[in-house]
């Protein structure tokens, strides 16, 4: 599926955060894979070590990694921190994080729930952006990838608290896209709809059947789910000169779910 021959980061450097599994390492292995230096994180010091020896045994040898919660101003700092310390500049920042905590109707979602949702799937990501824009903005131009999801523009049972960070994320990119370009920086963002992660577990972990109910259910027009290399070659053509002319976009990237005009 990914087109490896493409070296569009050669002498680059990625923060990815949120990435020792699913999206967001599939995306900095893209991006290592088309020669960027990337630097990995997530909460756990065990999964971001495993996630960097799972890419240095595939010959993805410019990866180093940091823990952290992404919504710790301190673990900000650090990550930028160690960033800059280990390849001298950042030109890339792909803010991958975002978590759903419970699934419930709107109106049950605590004070608390919501708070967090917002604090790790908003703020975090404007306040990473406030933190890498500057030393972006040294290197003359770069980019910056949100990834929000189709629930910011179809609101799903269940996880409607969740939906409503993401369609902030929309706002944000937008908003961040007028204010960086001055500088040079793109912003933009990717709208997944179902891909096959642990976080997306719960929807099809039943198996076969289960899948093939929530294709029909979902109208996935593509008749499959999607998978994390689907997300990534997206993120990789917006961190990219391939999409010059491109920000304050979303792309939605669902297999042909009709979410908007
Ligand atoms: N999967 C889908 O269907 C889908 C659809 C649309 C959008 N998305 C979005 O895609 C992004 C990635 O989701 P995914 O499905 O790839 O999830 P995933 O496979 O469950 O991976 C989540 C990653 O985030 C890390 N993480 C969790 N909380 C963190 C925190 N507070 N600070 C730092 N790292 C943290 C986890 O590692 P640790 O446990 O070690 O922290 C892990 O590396 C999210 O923004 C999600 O909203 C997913």
């Amino acid at each position: 599926m990914a087109n490896n021959q493409c070296r569009r980061f050669e002498g680059k450097v990625a923060i990815v955060t949120a990435s020792t599994k699913g999206i967001g390492l599939a995306i900095a292995e893209r991006l290592l894979a088309e020669g960027a230096s990337v630097v990995i994180g997530s909460r756990n010091q065990n999964n971001v070590d495993e996630a960097i020896e799972y890419l240095i045994k595939k010959g993805l040898t410019k990866v180093a990694g940091i823990a952290g919660h992404i919504e710790n101003t301190d673990d900000q700092q650090k990550l930028v921190g160690f960033t800059l310390q280990k390849f001298g500049k950042i030109n890339v920042l792909v803010n991958n994080h975002g978590i759903n905590l419970r699934f419930s109707h709107i109106l049950k979602v605590s004070d608390q729930i919501w708070d967090k949702l917002f604090e790790v799937n908003v703020k975090a990501g404007f306040q990473m952006t406030k933190l890498v824009a500057p030393h972006i903005a040294k290197e003359g131009a770069g980019s910056i990838v949100f990834n929000s999801s189709l629930s910011a523009y179809k609101s799903q049972p269940g996880i409607a608290a969740y939906g409503i960070t993401k369609t902030a994320l929309v706002g944000l990119t937008r908003a961040l896209a007028m204010g960086l370009a001055k500088d040079n920086i793109r912003v933009n963002g990717i709208a997944p709809g179902l891909i096959k992660t642990d976080m997306s577990r719960p929807y099809w972990e039943g198996g076969e059947e289960m899948e093939k109910g929530l294709i029909e259910s979902q109208d996935i027009a593509l008749g499959r789910l999607g998978v994390p290399e689907d997300c990534a070659g997206t993120v990789a053509y917006l961190a990219s000169e391939d999409s010059s002319y491109i920000t304050g976009e979303m792309i939605i990237i669902t297999g042909g779910v009709q979410a908007r005009l």
